[in-house]
């Protein structure tokens, strides 16, 4: 039903055209609520990531003009997704949606049209009208539009990122049941690593958590070397985004401590040189076995993903040899510690503990 298939002509002329001033006024001026989504559990940890803002039910809402949102896709570690809310309105029947939604310019957002995911809570619309009203199926070039109704309010937020942010770039390999980065980052965050101490996974698998610490540490951008949809829109100011890149770089910085990944498989440590080297970071890569190594520091963070459902993840992990570090174990089985933060990971409920 919104599929305005207005291009980009006139743009590269310099002159101003309608559709150019149209952008300017509704897309290049306003300041705009952003929302940017997370994995269930951690919205305090991207809610202290963002500074700013308030935690809304799947992630943390916050203002500001277009290049928050392209400072969020950029710079966000825990955060799934940024989307760009664009209108929200009480809808109870299919009349009101269609009036409302109606007046959205969508020409200066998604001229190539949207691909509707709509969800419906305690609503008169519900999803498959809402999905039916907001368009149907997927096409190509098409933006996601989130369509969400909680109580008759329609909320409509068109997704700025494109493809899922814990695709940094660098994770081509994986070895077995690997983290997601974002996941990664926002368990090495909430336990409060900044870089400012010596880092251990002793079973890194595919190498996510000490790359994730080294982007930390190094102060490194985890969206630099990747795509973004907003790059697509008509509205995208390349001078802007060229800027944030730039000033990314400048931002780069040594680690001040070392970073250290090990796994008892070759194959393992192979992907994780692999993986780090795409993400341009190095890490202390060795081939070693988590019961005979000792620590590789007097104190430090250790952060260990052992294999879900062996007993070396349960209560059963020991700990002795790393007096002075602090810890944090995933696990699926309880563990003594005095802060935890649960999450869903690859079908099983994880539980990160401290
Ligand atoms: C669940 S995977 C870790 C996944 C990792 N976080 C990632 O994102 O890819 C568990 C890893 O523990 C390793 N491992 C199991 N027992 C070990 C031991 N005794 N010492 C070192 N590594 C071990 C396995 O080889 C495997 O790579």
């Amino acid at each position: 039903m919104f599929r305005c298939r207005v291009g980009r002509q006139g743009l590269d002329w310099g002159v101003t055209t309608p559709l150019e001033r149209s952008i300017k006024r509704l897309v290049h001026a306003p300041v705009h609520t952003w929302f940017a989504a997370c994995p269930p559990g951690f919205e305090a940890v991207l809610h202290t990531e963002i500074g700013a803002g308030r935690i809304v039910p799947g992630g943390v809402e916050f203002e500001g003009k277009l290049e928050a949102g392209y400072r969020a896709n950029l710079w966000l570690r825990s955060a799934t997704r940024i989307f760009l809310r664009l209108s929200t309105f009480k809808a109870s029947h299919p009349a009101d949606f269609i009036k409302h939604a109606g007046r959205i310019r969508w020409d200066v957002f998604a001229p190539a049209g949207v691909h509707p995911k709509a969800v419906s809570h305690q609503s008169r619309l519900g999803p498959d009208t809402l999905q039916h009203l907001a368009g149907d199926g997927p096409g190509i070039g098409e933006a996601m539009l989130l369509v969400r109704a909680e109580d008759d309010i329609v909320t409509l937020s068109l997704d700025t990122s494109g493809e899922n942010l814990h695709r940094r770039g660098y994770r081509l390999a994986t070895s077995r049941a690997p983290i997601r980065e974002n996941l990664a980052a926002g368990i090495l965050l909430w336990a409060g690593y900044t870089g400012c101490e010596p880092f251990l996974d002793p079973m890194c698998g595919s190498g996510t958590f000490p790359i994730e610490a080294m982007l930390i540490a190094e102060n490194r951008a985890p969206g630099r070397y990747r795509a973004f949809a907003f790059q697509q829109w008509p509205s995208f100011r390349e001078g802007v985004w060229r800027y944030l890149l730039k000033q990314a770089d400048e931002l780069v910085r040594p680690a001040p401590q070392p970073i250290f990944a090990r796994d008892i498989n070759g194959g393992a440590i192979h992907v994780t040189r692999d993986n780090a080297a795409r993400a341009g970071v190095s890490p202390i890569i060795e081939r070693m076995d988590f019961l005979k190594a000792p620590p590789p520091a007097d104190q430090g963070l250790v952060v260990i993903n052992p294999p879900y459902g062996k007993r070396i993840a349960g209560p059963g992990l020991d700990l002795a040899a790393y007096e002075g570090w602090r810890s944090v174990v995933l696990s699926t089985t309880e563990r003594p510690s005095t802060r935890h933060l649960t999450f869903p990971h690859g079908g099983l409920t994880v539980t990160a503990y401290s």
